[in-house]
């Protein structure tokens, strides 16, 4: 995968990192660069599982993990285009919600607008010590075009966004660590062994339960607590027929580490 805004770079052990790199503008998100991710998390979608197994996110450089949408690209946008844009951009950030592999938000820096609606369409966020987290938006006049109206709460709770979302003022990573915003914090350079070493165990675990898990966690969210329950049952259910149910049951009993094929 070859991107001028994106660096993808696969581990040995099957983990993916993607890094958004537009560094000058502390890798904020541009047309360009959405539709760059607009295609990569296709592709990604497309990629069996050996390939990819866990994506891990972040920004390039120090400072950043992604400083929101481009606000100077947008500043001259009809009331057309801002609406194209923001649909594109929750089209993008849904298809990476909706990738059966866990992905991880490496918060490394500011992680503001668009760049929080990225974090918040990952599985889970762990953050630097000097990160900044927040939806400035409308200090620009605007509102979180991304799914940062919709999301934001979902985690954090409804009076904890509207109090970020209407006030636009940043937290850092210990007060987003304290409303649930953020899973870690720690130094900088631990930032991405951290993850690693959580997405190391994710990876490890049986593939198919994980993307299953993954699946129940997000749709059922919605869901009256009967209807979840009754999604979980057909899961649950439905991991009998793969060998790695088998395994992971039969290793149990034989005292030994399971060997997951995905199959
Ligand atoms: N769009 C375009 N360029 C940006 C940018 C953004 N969101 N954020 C930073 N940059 C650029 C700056 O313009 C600057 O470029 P120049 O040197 O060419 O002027 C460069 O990145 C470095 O930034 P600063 O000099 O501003 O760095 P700083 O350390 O003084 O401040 C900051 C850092 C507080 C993050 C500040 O850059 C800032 O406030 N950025 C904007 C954050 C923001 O409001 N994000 C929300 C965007 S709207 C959105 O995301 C809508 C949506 O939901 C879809």
């Amino acid at each position: 995968m070859e991107f001028k805004n994106l660096l993808f770079e696969k581990k040995e052990n099957g983990i993916g990192l993607l890094t958004l790199n537009r560094p000058q503008a502390l890798n904020a998100l541009n047309k360009e660069l959405i539709e760059e991710l607009e295609l990569f998390t296709q592709q990604l979608h497309e990629m069996p599982w050996s390939e990819v197994k866990a994506l891990v996110i972040t920004g390039a450089g120090e400072k950043s993990f992604v400083a929101g949408a481009d606000i100077k690209e947008m500043s001259v946008y009809t009331q057309e285009q801002a609406q194209f844009f923001s649909k594109k951009g929750q089209k993008v950030f849904r298809n990476l919600e909706s990738l059966k592999i866990p992905v991880v938000a490496a918060v490394n820096g500011f992680a503001l607008g668009g760049g929080l609606e990225l974090a918040l369409s990952c599985d889970f966020i762990y953050a630097s010590s000097n990160a900044k987290l927040g939806l400035p938006e409308v200090s620009l006049g605007l509102i979180p075009g991304f799914g940062g109206t919709v999301r934001l709460s979902r985690v954090v709770g409804l009076n904890k966004a509207r109090e970020m979302v209407y006030s636009a003022e940043m937290i850092t990573a210990d007060e987003a660590f304290q409303c649930g915003l953020v899973n870690k914090v720690v130094a900088q350079v631990e930032l991405m062994p951290t993850v690693m070493k959580t997405v190391e165990t994710m990876i490890s675990r049986g593939p198919i339960a994980v993307a299953k898990a993954k699946l129940m966690v997000l749709e059922s969210y919605d869901m009256s607590i009967d209807a979840g329950l009754e999604l979980e049952a057909i899961n649950f259910g439905q991991l009998f027929k793969y060998q790695d149910t088998k395994e992971g049951t039969t290793a149990f009993s034989e005292k030994r580490k399971p060997q997951f094929k995905n199959v």
